[in-house]
């Protein structure tokens, strides 16, 4: 569907006389299941459905197959609603995780099984296949997370989040590539349009807020009019509070890992989820795209964005200006390691913007930046008239390193100690202001000098 206006088999269908809605539906719903083939997994699962009525792709895997894109992981329902045939996601699972291990002649599969929600999946080197129960939900108060019960999966179909997420397709018996859309889906998905399946979807479920914005920026999907009114309805009256920081943070963490972030985070600025999650949360796309042109290849993007984020709450110079920042990034329960690299990155910008301009020679430039996140370096470069500055240091200054080391200066008589690491501070410093001859006998010579 790469023009926007068909979906799979429409085109060929062009001269022919106006095909019936079944027909049509037929030749999509074939497609999918060839594009299915190409898959990891896809021939596999294929093969255990061939006899079977109740196995259905569903969700993102066939919205992506219908739009021609590479689903991230394929998401299976069984169907639920005759309960005599005792269905069983794990037991399909583990079936299916044999005969992919057979195909490679090894055990390359991992099995993972979660009964409160009925599901299965099966993650493998090259891909990820998760088998469910149809099932229906109820939410015991807003924002929970559901107590569920198997169903068919047209009923399953109508508690998704948004229609062009809940189009399920027969794998196998006589439902092989027969097509089940939710009410519009198809429709919205020809015309690129996100629309929740019902009123109170973001009651139920206010992480959809998060997921709303991120398909919007990864699709480039509109938001349906409606929709958004009824997002802007639910911020407006708190439906994020009700959420866990875990799950919120989650979301955002997918969010932030997306190709398109700063797309997906502008378009939660824009409808105010941002401001919901921390009011002084900012998303700045100028300065964003300044920095993320200036972050080298080591760097990461999604420290960055997360660094941008808290800018405005480090900014407050009062004491502590990381607390503010730390506790929002342990409240959404982002990894030690990422929160600690933000904030630093989010604190050397603040302070680096001011500084960088200033520096003249490159000993300013490694005296002032060489203990910080390089995400910070890149951030205050785009935040002041500083990018020349953060570039050099960035792209050239921070790779100069000694020939020289310790071991050197100890087998010169150094004594142990603090004095060695004074030393090779101040060579290195002539090493990057150009004060040195070549080689390492030029910087033992300075070393020696030194006293
Ligand atoms: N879903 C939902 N509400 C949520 C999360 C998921 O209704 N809060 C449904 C959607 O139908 C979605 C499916 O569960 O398509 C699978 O969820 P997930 O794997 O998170 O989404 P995908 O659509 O597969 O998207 P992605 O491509 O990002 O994996």
């Amino acid at each position: 569907m790469d023009d926007g206006e068909t979906l799979p088999g429409e085109a060929a269908q062009a001269d022919s006389q106006p095909p019936s809605a079944v027909t049509s539906l037929e030749f999509v719903g074939a497609e999918v299941v060839e594009r299915l083939r190409r898959q990891p997994g896809g021939r596999e699962l294929l093969e255990m459905a061939k006899y079977r009525q109740d196995v259905y792709l569903v969700g993102g895997a066939v919205r992506d197959l219908l739009l021609d894109r590479a689903p991230r992981e394929l998401d299976v329902a069984l169907d639920g609603e005759d309960l005599s045939l005792r269905r069983d996601a794990a037991v399909f699972a583990r079936e299916l995780a044999s005969s992919l291990n057979v195909l490679a002649g090894e055990d390359v599969t991992k099995v993972n099984e979660h009964e409160r929600f009925i599901t299965a999946g099966v993650v493998w080197d090259a891909g990820q296949i998760d088998i469910a129960i149809a099932r229906r939900e109820h939410y015991s108060k807003p924002g929970a997370l559901p107590e569920v019960e198997s169903t068919s999966i047209s009923e399953d179909l109508r508690r998704r989040d948004f229609t062009v997420n809940a189009i399920a397709v027969g794998l196998g018996g006589s439902q092989l590539g027969k097509l089940q859309p939710a009410r519009h889906a198809l429709e919205d998905l020809r015309e690129r349009r996100l629309r929740v399946i019902h009123d109170a979807s973001f009651e139920d479920d206010p992480t959809r807020l998060l997921r709303l914005a991120r398909y919007n920026a990864r699709l480039d999907f509109a938001i349906e009019e409606h929709t958004e009114e009824l997002a802007r309805q639910a911020l407006n009256t708190g439906a994020l509070d009700t959420v866990s920081g875990a799950r919120i943070g989650a979301e955002l963490r997918l969010a932030l890992s997306e190709p398109q972030a700063p797309d997906a985070l502008e378009a939660m600025r824009e409808l105010g989820v941002l401001a919901a999650v921390h009011p002084r949360l900012r998303h700045d796309p100028e300065l964003v795209a300044g920095a993320l042109e200036l972050l080298p290849a080591d760097g990461s993007k999604e420290v960055l964005l997360l660094a941008a984020l808290v800018l405005p709450l480090v900014l407050r110079a009062d004491g502590q200006p990381q607390a503010e920042a730390r506790a929002l990034l342990d409240r959404l329960e982002f990894p030690q390691g990422d929160r600690d690299r933000a904030v630093a990155a989010a604190v050397a910008a603040v302070r680096l913007h001011d500084v960088l301009p200033r520096c003249e020679r490159p000993a300013d430039l490694y005296e002032a930046a060489s203990e910080d996140p390089i995400e910070g370096v890149a951030l205050a470069g785009a935040l002041n008239d500083a990018a020349e500055a953060a570039r050099r240091w960035l792209e050239e200054v921070r790779h100069v390193s000694l020939a020289i080391d310790g071991r050197d200066l100890l087998a010169e008589g150094v004594p142990q100690g603090p004095e060695i690491g004074r030393r090779l501070h101040e060579v290195l410093l002539m090493r990057l202001n150009g004060e040195l001859g070549e080689g390492r006998d030029a910087e033992l010579a300075a070393a020696r000098k030194l006293s």
